[in-house]
């Protein structure tokens, strides 16, 4: 199944960036990216005040861009918030939403995270949906209860049209910035299921993008990448190196 999905590779630049190093770091991923094969998709997920610089500068290349959150709420009175709609006004095309740093930071609710994927959706952007498990929960048993719940919340709230078009990525908290990523087995145990889960959905719903997210680094992508039911990945730290986010995006490109 995964031979005809293409694969995905987003960065989550998180709370970093300077405009000097932003332009130095998107040219060079456009340049890269150009060069991958075409089954190979390349996004980054900017702190919204870049949202105009990666629009200009990458413009006309292959690459994405987007958000790492957007707001429950179309306009009004919210302070600081950020609608999807004006996300999209930048030209982007992906917001991720549940992220783990926004559900344990921030107190968003599964609830919460799936209004966000619909207000995504509504705006023409392709939510990437986090889900994952603590190490707690792990070592508990319930990764599979908590990441089912976790999508689930998110699938109740769409229509079959919109599941269709989201993305999921496998985050396991544990693994987030800690330089300790899942085995490629840990992982695909974990993507297996929450295929499972999809698939009952519907052939549309069960062929969504399922990324690992989780200490990817040049050596262990490509590894993730051949799993099954991996389809790509969302990579943080590693996405402000030019030369690893470009290696993990090659890693992906030797996998097809
Ligand atoms: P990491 O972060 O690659 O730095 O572990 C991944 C993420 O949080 O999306």
């Amino acid at each position: 199944m995964s031979q005809q999905r293409k694969k995905l590779v987003v960065g989550n630049w998180k709370l970093h960036g300077r405009l000097a190093d932003n332009a130095v770091l998107l040219d060079a991923v456009a340049q890269a990216a150009s060069r991958l094969p075409e089954q190979v998709k390349v996004g980054v997920c900017v702190p919204c005040p870049y949202l105009a610089q990666t629009q200009t500068l990458l413009a006309g290349s292959v690459v994405g861009w987007g958000s790492q959150d957007v707001s429950a709420h179309l306009q009004g009175a919210y302070t600081g918030e950020v609608a999807a709609e004006m996300v999209a006004e930048f030209g982007a095309t992906f917001a991720i939403v549940g992220h783990s740093e926004r559900r344990a930071y921030h107190r968003e609710s599964a609830d919460l995270v799936a209004i966000k994927a619909g207000r995504a959706l509504t705006a023409g952007l392709t939510p990437i949906v986090c889900v994952g498990e603590t190490l707690e929960q792990r070592e508990a048993g319930t990764t599979e209860q908590v990441v089912g719940v976790q999508l689930d919340e998110v699938l109740a709230r769409l229509s079959l049209e919109e599941a269709a078009r989201i993305v999921v990525a496998y985050e396991p908290v544990w693994a987030i910035g800690t330089g300790k990523s899942a085995t490629a087995a840990e992982a695909q145990a974990v993507h297996a299921f929450l295929r499972k889960l999809l698939v009952a959905r519907g052939a549309e719903v069960g062929g969504v993008s399922v990324l690992y997210g989780g200490s990817v680094k040049p050596d262990n992508a490509e590894e993730l990448f051949r799993q099954p039911d991996i389809d790509g990945g969302l990579i943080g730290g590693a996405s402000l190196k030019a030369q690893d986010f470009l290696a993990i995006c090659n890693a992906a490109a030797a996998t097809l």
